[in-house]
């Protein structure tokens, strides 16, 4: 297969490119940057030194021509012009971007604050959450990979709403996310001494990525969810941890939020159950699955408060974008789902 990726001097386009140097299936045609232009590119991603010999070349869609698929890891607004004609040029296109993952284009337009300008290409494309949506995946040649804090929410409320144990559409969810997520532009707020140490939240209500977890919710429950939505700033590069907090009906057991994580994720490659709250790790910590395209999943019920919590944690730029991204990738080119996904987080 040959591979381009469009973006690829910023935070995911580097770790799409750590991913795919080594897919044993997987060529790497082109990758982009209008700043580095000319530059290898471990000379930004000095992680991948001795690994591969590409250079950056400036953005120009000619030289992703032939590419079985292009990424575009590029800030949206800017992938919703140049996904029609990388489509038009025969490629399959995986968006990293979120100009692709929602449906309504009114909700897009209040939610990213303009109007899209290709709607009709939004019925067309694949929301790329392989557990919920692989068979889509395999016969689209669009797919759009979740938000990060999307992913890590959806993955451990889907099983829930779709088991009908809640008793009220309202559910909480409040994340804890690295810098990296922010991507590699400098802003006060990403400056050392005002993000180290710290836990900041920020855009407490109307987050964007809760139009795309309502969407995908209530896809798969019947009922009108809501999400209240905040995420933190905190002291970490990369990883995420969701914590939901929903309300279930009266006499939900442990056993039956078992039952529905059971039916839903058993035979998932990348979802880890971690839920025997057993010493540290009886619950989910991002630092186990930092690298990986692991999402690992815990709960805990709280029949004080009829509460059920729900614990997510994923590495934003693995699972939460480029790894996605590339088991999206291998499922819509008939590849086994794990190739080039075979990493272990480090401990400690
Ligand atoms: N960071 C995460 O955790 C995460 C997770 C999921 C999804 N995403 C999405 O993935 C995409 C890439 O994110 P990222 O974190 O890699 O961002 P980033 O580090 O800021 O990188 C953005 C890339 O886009 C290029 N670019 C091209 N035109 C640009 C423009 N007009 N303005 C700014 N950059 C431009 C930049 O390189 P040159 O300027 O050199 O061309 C760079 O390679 C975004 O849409 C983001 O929302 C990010």
């Amino acid at each position: 297969m040959k591979a381009s990726i469009m973006g690829g001097s910023g935070y995911v386009g580097g770790e799409l490119l750590r991913l795919l140097a080594r897919h044993p299936q997987t060529e790497i045609q082109s990758i982009s940057s209008q700043r580095y232009a000319g530059e290898p590119v471990y000379r930004v991603h000095p992680n991948l030194r001795g690994l591969t010999s590409l250079k950056f070349q400036k953005e120009n869609l000619e030289s992703t021509r032939d590419s079985d698929v292009v990424f575009t890891a590029l800030p949206h607004g800017k992938t919703m012009t140049i996904v029609p004609q990388l489509l038009e040029m025969g490629s399959k296109v995986i968006d990293l971007a979120a100009d692709y993952r929602l449906k309504n284009p009114e909700t897009y337009e209040r939610y990213y604050s303009r109007k899209h300008v290709n709607p009709e290409l939004l019925a067309r494309a694949t929301y790329g959450l392989p557990e919920l949506h692989r068979d889509s995946i395999r016969k689209s040649n669009l797919v759009a990979t979740p938000g990060c804090m999307a992913t890590a929410a959806t993955l451990g409320l889907a099983p829930i709403v779709a088991s009908d144990m809640i008793s009220s559409p309202t559910i909480v969810v409040d994340t804890k996310i690295g810098s990296s997520g922010a991507g590699s532009t400098p802003s006060t707020a990403s400056h050392h001494s005002e993000r180290s140490e710290g836990v900041r939240p920020y855009k407490p209500a109307g987050h964007r990525h809760i139009a795309e977890i309502e969407q995908e919710l209530n896809s798969v429950g019947g009922s009108q969810i809501k999400i209240a939505f905040t995420p933190h700033a905190v002291n970490m590069v990369r990883g995420i941890l969701a914590t939901s907090h929903c309300f279930v009906k009266p006499g939900t057991e442990k056993k039956d939020v078992w039952k529905a994580y059971r039916a839903k994720y058993e035979k998932e490659p990348f979802v880890r159950m971690v839920s025997d709250g057993i010493g540290l790790y009886g619950l989910p910590n991002p630092k186990a699955v930092i690298g990986t395209n692991y999402c690992d999943i815990g709960f805990e019920t709280d029949p004080h408060t009829q509460r059920l919590v729900v614990f997510t944690a994923i590495d934003n730029l693995t699972k939460g974008a480029a790894g996605q991204a590339v088991q999206c990738y291998n499922i819509m080119n008939g590849l086994n789902e794990t190739t080039g996904l075979d990493t272990t987080a480090l401990h400690p």
